[in-house]
């Protein structure tokens, strides 16, 4: 949440900062700002909005310099207006002034605006963010450096924070500090560059360091130190970012979302790629950094996670159950980490997070770990802190995701979680031959998901048009399809606004058949299966009264299709893999309600893709 841009170099900052803000405004987009630091002194644009908004305003106002800091807001404090829109600045007007933008919370920040009150200092805005730019202001002062003053101001703070700062009486220099929220530092030629995702500065350089909690980092054009607050000076891996930065353009598509969706074919693939021992019917992952010894010790697994990542955690349950028959339970990783949750030493407790970045399930990680537990992560962004901070885990390699509402690390999840399954399975009692099958079925799976995406969308279309008008909507799946349901429902609120509640199927009759009328679409995930004859009288319930049907199903399926007022077929694949193909469809028609009701699809309401506070 919250996107944070710095650059100190030899070229203008603003087109620098303001193209970084564009590749991070998945992250919120409450409103966007500049400051640099131009002839003496920092120069502040800032506009409540879109980047395009703060685009218009430097088109009338330019602000020339060559070192600056930029944002794009999620709000927590204080609603989305010009004033309350980052950079904030501290200290009195001037050359001493100091221009700071945040992402985080700052607990305390009562406290501090009383004390700074009382000291003279004027606050403008409602945020919390102002109060660490005059604490920084206070320190700097008439003594040393702005490097200094940031590193006495921070101890101050109570909460989380990625701050970039920069000050007229340290021109080309940008400090940036990490607790809690991510920042990573990328290194140029004579230029470098801090961000709180490498998003933003792929089209510069692929070498990038990311900073960790308490470490505080001075730029210079030509040279860059690190400190960390308790063991003094760093010296910082370097890491280069191994996807190309055009991995984040459209691409041709209308929305990111689109894209992501119809990139599944090969993300699914990339996601298994390397992970299948035909010879041994397994899957094998190299980063698990546990033995098959230890594996075969685990009583009980633990999946914590959040949103789309916990509903891909609870497919993940039915499949561990099915074919490794172990006990799993999905937890919300926000409940998790301070519930008292009993964990021993024969439980395994895996993370899910596409972003890598997620407050709550971070706080799950550390929490898990902190009771003396290995705990993994299956996460997507290399270089993320959870990844960094897991024990050991799976990349789901599917690339940067952009789209807000979440699809392709879904699928990457799901395809993981299945791999996960059939390793677990293969170390207890699964036979070499269901391993085996269950291999050769998850390969079929990108070529399937290709066929799905060609063919559907007349049928989805003509789905979307029934949805489109409706106040409320049933997702219904039993068995592996009810993570499904509730994934499909989260799809079509998230981005269309339209209220969709995710159900198993035979819970229906148990309370939520109450809201079945004509205006009330019903979404059925009910591809072929052992409890299918089961499914169809449920189906068969929701019709006699007057609701309209609208069924994922098997291609074929003509006992579901003749029942259905609206059959979205998948092609025939073994039941453990069907969510993979099932979900598709579901993602599609999300987005094709949120078009008909011109939604902004990319830029869901209220919404950021990376949750970073709590
Ligand atoms: C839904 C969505 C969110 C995320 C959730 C967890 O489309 O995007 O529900 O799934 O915020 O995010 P990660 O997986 O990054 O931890």
């Amino acid at each position: 949440m919250c996107g944070i841009v710095g650059y100190t170099g030899v070229h203008e900052a603003s087109p620098v900062l303001v193209a970084g803000l564009r590749r991070l405004e998945y992250r919120g987009y409450d409103s966007a700002g500049v400051a640099i630091v131009s002839e003496g002194r920092v120069v502040v644009r800032k506009r409540a909005g879109r980047v395009r908004t703060l685009e218009e305003a430097l088109d009338q106002e330019p602000a020339a310099g060559s070192c600056g800091i930029s944002h794009t807001r999620w709000a927590t404090h204080g609603p989305a207006n010009d004033r309350n829109a980052h950079p904030h600045m501290g200290g009195r007007a001037g050359a001493g002034a100091v221009a700071v933008v945040h992402n985080g919370v700052i607990e305390n920040h009562a406290t501090l605006r009383a004390e700074l009150t009382a000291d003279g200092f004027t606050f403008l805005s409602q945020t919390d963010t102002e109060v660490i730019a005059h604490l920084i202001a206070r320190e700097l002062g008439d003594g040393d450096g702005l490097f200094q003053a940031v590193q006495r101001a921070l101890p101050q703070l109570e909460g989380t924070y990625g701050l970039a700062v920069i000050s007229a009486r340290c021109p080309g220099q940008v400090i940036g500090a990490r607790l809690g929220s991510p920042l990573v530092i990328g290194l140029g030629e004579g230029e470098h560059f801090l961000a709180s995702d490498a998003l933003a500065i792929a089209p510069h350089t692929a070498k990038v360091a990311y900073l960790q909690d308490g470490e505080v980092v001075r730029l210079g054009p030509d040279d860059f130190e690190i400190r960390h607050r308790e063991r003094g000076s760093i010296t910082p891996r370097i890491d280069r970012i191994d996807w190309k930065p055009d991995a984040v353009e459209l691409g041709g598509h209308a929305h990111y979302m689109l894209k992501e969706i119809h990139e599944q074919p090969e993300t699914v693939h990339d996601a298994c790629r390397g992970r299948l021992r035909h010879a041994e019917a397994t899957a094998h992952f190299g980063g698990l950094n546990m033995t098959p010894r230890q594996l075969r010790r685990v009583r009980r697994v633990v999946f914590a996670a959040c949103g789309t990542s916990w509903h891909a955690a609870l497919v993940g349950e039915y499949l561990i159950e099915r074919l490794a028959h172990l006990p799993v339970e999905v937890e919300y990783a926000s409940e998790f980490r301070y519930r008292n949750a009993p964990l021993d030493d024969r439980t395994l407790v895996f993370v899910l997070s596409q972003s890598g970045e997620t407050a709550d399930t971070l706080g799950a990680l550390r929490e898990s770990k902190r009771q003396g537990h290995p705990t993994l992560a299956i996460v997507n962004t290399v270089g993320s802190t959870i990844a960094r901070e897991a024990t050991g885990g799976i990349f789901l390699h599917c690339g940067p995701e952009v789209g807000v509402a979440s699809t392709k690390a879904f699928t990457a999840q799901v395809a993981v979680l299945t791999l996960l399954a059939i390793h677990l399975g293969r170390l207890r009692h699964l036979s070499f031959t269901d391993g085996l099958a269950a291999i050769e079925a998850i390969e079929s799976i990108p070529r399937a998901l290709g066929d799905v995406l060609a063919k559907s969308e007349p049928a989805i279309r003509a789905a979307a048009e029934r949805i489109a008008p409706a106040k409320s909507v049933l997702y219904l799946g039993r068995d592996l399809h009810f993570p499904v349901a509730l994934e499909g429902a989260l799809k079509l609120k998230e981005i269309s606004y339209i209220h969709a509640e995710g159900y198993p199927t035979a819970e229906m009759k148990h309370g939520p058949i109450a809201l079945v009328d004509r205006e009330t679409p019903c979404v059925f995930v009910a591809p072929r299966g052992v409890l299918h004859a089961k499914t169809l009288s449920n189906v068969e319930e929701v019709r006699a009264r007057h609701g309209t049907i609208i069924a994922v199903g098997t291609e074929g399926d003509e006992s579901l299709e003749s029942i259905s007022d609206i059959f979205l077929p998948i092609p025939d694949v073994p039941e453990i893999v069907q969510p993979l193909l099932a979900v598709v469809p579901l993602q599609l028609l999300a987005y094709q309600v949120a078009l008909l009701r011109g939604c902004d699809i990319d830029k869901p309401r209220n919404l950021a893709k990376s949750v970073t506070v709590e």
